[in-house]
Parts: structure tokens; sequence; C-alpha cells
């Protein structure tokens, strides 16, 4: 059996779509969901409408892409209608928020909150957005001050993505958890560049963009195994980074996530990546003679 209950939200199965992918639009949310995504997070929505960086924004390189998208979305009060038809999906619904300064996190942490989404997660970690984002994710003063402040204000349950650009994950994951996190979501992406050798240019007009994919699978698996090794941790870990196949979700569950998401795979295989991951988990399951998914739950761990 797959359904599984994460921070007390219930989920059909433990295999949910990443932010950032196929989730601009409550349709695009419902159409995940009809081909087995346990979940959606929305794509990450901030105060005011944003258009996003100068194309090209995304680039494929070895072992994954390097996308520059800058955050562009249509503003948290232009939300609520696709949140309202992602709710026809059936399935529990992330609404991923970020803002400029905490009180900016907040108002649409609120917001978002008010159009019956099932949890907040804060973006503490985009690459991109110039003076924000990945430089509260790098801060266990600013972390923890965000999180305190919308856990204030928001009943439902906030889970808090970190950045893998950091020295100590545990540091900033401990400054979550102080704060009040349900979840730490592990991890966003890493901070990459490519370069075309004829034009002796960068490739994306940002210059910079997160590396997502395979080639940040072990990064992220690392995270997760830090994260669940230490006894400061307290919270379910939501693992992500580079999960492609059944088997990288087994290992990230191993590591000790409670629950995994997928957002590159979905762009390389399609939204059938997510039936194929279920299958092959449930497969699994009963080979290793096991009922649920939290009978593998750090189990790769070192006692
Ligand atoms: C963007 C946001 C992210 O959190 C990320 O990891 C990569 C790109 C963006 O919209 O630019």
């Amino acid at each position: 059996m797959l359904r599984t209950s994460v921070t007390g939200i219930t989920f059909p199965n433990p295999v949910i779509l990443a932010s950032g992918i196929r989730d601009e639009t409550g349709h695009s949310m419902v159409r995940m969901a009809q081909f087995g995504a346990g979940g959606v997070v929305t794509k990450s929505v901030g105060p005011v409408p944003r258009p996003g960086n100068d194309l090209p924004a995304l680039v494929e390189v070895e072992g994954g892409m390097l996308n520059s998208m800058g955050l562009p979305n249509p503003g948290v009060d232009h939300y609520g209608e696709e949140v309202e038809v992602a709710k026809g999906a059936g399935v529990p619904i992330i609404g991923s928020v970020f803002g400029p300064d905490t009180d900016g996190f907040v108002a649409v942490a609120e917001k978002m909150a008010s159009y019956g989404v099932d949890a907040i997660e804060l973006n503490l970690s985009c690459p991109n957005a110039q003076g924000t984002a990945i430089s509260f994710g790098q801060d266990p003063d600013a972390v923890k001050q965000v999180t305190s402040a919308v856990k204030a204000k928001v009943d439902i349950p906030v889970w808090v993505k970190l950045t893998p650009m950091v020295v100590n994950i545990v540091d900033i994951g401990k400054a979550a958890v102080e704060a009040g996190a349900d979840a730490i979501v592990a991890t966003n992406t890493l901070m990459g560049m490519t370069i075309d050798v004829w034009s002796q240019k960068p490739v994306l007009a940002n210059t910079t963009g997160g590396l997502s994919g395979p080639a940040l699978k072990p990064v992220a698996l690392r995270c997760v195994w830090q994260l669940a090794s230490s006894p400061d941790i307290t919270v379910p870990i939501i693992g992500v980074g580079g999960i492609t196949d059944w088997k990288d979700a087994v290992e990230f569950f191993l590591a000790g996530a409670s629950l995994v998401s997928v957002g590159t795979a979905v762009y390389y295989e399609g939204p059938e990546v997510f039936g194929k991951i279920n299958e092959g988990l449930q497969d699994y399951l009963d080979r290793k003679g096991c009922e649920s998914i939290d009978q593998i739950i750090g189990k790769g761990m070192v006692e």
C-alpha cells in the first residue's frame, strides 16, 4: 500500500510533483495527478506578478538541466483560481511561496493558505532571484525568522525548502525546526552555468541557473541523509533532486525521506513517470515483504 501521511496530510502515494515543473496552472496540476502524482506543489508564487528572466532560461547539460526562469508567476492575488482548479485533482496541493523579505513571505503565505491549500512550502532557496530567496536559505537566522513569522500566521503545515549550497545543511534545517517547521524539503537546485564556445558567451541569458536532474541526485541524497541522521531534525523530510525512477525514490526513502518529489524527470520522461515510479515502488515493497513505505524509511542509515 502506497498511501501515506506526512505532516498530517494523507497522500494516495508518496511521489509528488516538485515545484517548478508543469505546475503553473490548475489544469496542469490536475493532469499530473491524473498520471499518478500523489500530490502537487505549485510553481513558487510571490506578492506581485513577475514576467521572469530573459530567454534562453533553460538549457540541457550533462546529467540534467540548468534553469533560470526567474520565478515567473502571476502574483498571489491572481492565484486563487488556479488553486481552485487544482483542488479538483483530489490530491493534496502544496502552495509554494516566496517573498522579498519576511513580511512579504508572511503576506503571500497567508493569502495562499486562504485559498485552501493543504500546506505551504517556503522557497527559501531559489538560486536566481536577486537579493532574496537563496540568501535567506543560507542564513540560519533568516530561516528562523521567516519560518516562525509564517508559522505564527497560518494554521496549516509549513514545509521549508532548503538549498544544498551551504556549508552545513543540518544547521539550516535545525533553525527551521526550532522555528516550528513541520517538514524540511531537501533540496532545491545547485547553481551552475554553461558557456557556448563559438559565441564565447554563457548560454543562459541570466548566465547562471539552477542545476536539476540526475547530476543533482547524489548531492540531494547526501543532504537528506545528513538531515535524517541528526537528532535535531525531528520533523519529516521530503526528498527531492534528480529522482527519475523507482530505484532513485527508494534510495531517498532509505536515506530517511518520508515523501519524495519529482520535477525534472517529468520534463524528460513525461507525466507517465509517476505511474512508473509508483509501480516500481509497490513491486519493491512486495519483494521486500513490506506493507507500507514507512517500513523502509531510514533503513539505509548506518545504525
Ligand atoms: C527557479 C527557482 C528555483 O527555486 C530553482 O531552483 C530554479 C529556478 C526560477 O524560477 O528561476
